[in-house]
């Protein structure tokens, strides 16, 4: 980890709630790391009953989709201004799981970036490589086309990325330590060749697939690992609030 950048631990909850709902609002209501800001992202029903919970901000909030659009007829869909006026602070966009099941791709994914830039929430933007891609010896090509969503301009205190490799999410498998280092600094390469070397030196590059409590701590200690996107480990509060100590005390 490197101390300019501070760190992040994101919950995605995708589409489950936490068994004591409650508890869990109020445990995280009582986080005190000092460092590492930490993110929730329930389902859109949750988002604003965890965001009016929020009164002490010790955490923010965070949605896990967005439409592309601002208003309209699109039935089931929630806008970014809807969003922003509930007190979301964060929108995951590009997650495999919405890339793979919803086929979203450039041609959303790019105007939602830019719908979230609009209301001046911070987009966590997620890339990763699926495992057949990652034998193929093409994984950072597939990347770097991920990459080549985020719109021209865009600045960076309103982006995050999270490098997610698919065949690590939800698995048990995570990807070593150095694996997730050599990726994340490609990224970052990237982003210093495309957007200059100011912008990624301040971007955020978070790691998710399979983080936990026992492994958290061996990733966050990365130099290129700025934090966490988690997502079944984040459902349990004493495992969400030990990676979130892991990252504070890097
Ligand atoms: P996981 O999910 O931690 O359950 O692997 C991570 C994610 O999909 O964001």
């Amino acid at each position: 980890m490197n101390h300019l950048r501070q760190p992040i631990i994101a919950g995605n909850w995708k589409m489950n709630i936490p068994a004591d709902f409650q508890n869990f609002i109020a445990g995280i209501s009582k986080n005190t790391a000092k460092n590492a800001s930490l993110v929730i992202c329930p389902p859109f029903s949750h988002l604003g009953s965890v965001a009016a919970q929020n009164n002490h901000r010790n955490f923010q909030v965070g949605a896990q989709n967005v439409h592309h659009e601002n208003s309209g007829a699109y039935t089931g869909e929630v806008s970014a201004s809807m969003l922003a006026s509930v007190g979301v602070q964060y929108v995951i966009i590009g997650h495999s799981e919405r890339r793979q099941y919803q086929a979203e791709g450039h041609e959303v994914l790019a105007p939602k970036l830019q719908r979230v830039l609009e209301q001046n929430m911070i987009g966590i933007y997620c890339v990763g490589e699926t495992l057949e891609e990652r034998k193929s010896g093409r994984f950072l090509e597939v990347i770097d086309q991920q990459l080549k969503t985020i719109p021209k301009d865009f600045p960076a205190e309103n982006l995050v990325i999270a490098y997610e490799p698919v065949w690590a999410i939800g698995t048990g498998e995570t990807a070593s330590p150095e694996q997730a280092n050599e990726v994340h600094a490609h990224i970052r390469n990237f982003l210093k060749m495309t957007f200059g070397e100011d912008f990624a030196n301040s971007i955020r590059i978070l790691y998710g697939g399979s983080m936990k409590p026992s492994n958290a701590a061996e990733l966050l200690a990365q130099p290129e690992v700025d934090g966490g996107l988690i997502g079944g480990a984040s459902l349990v509060l004493e495992d969400f609030l030990a990676i979130a100590a892991a990252a504070d005390n890097q």
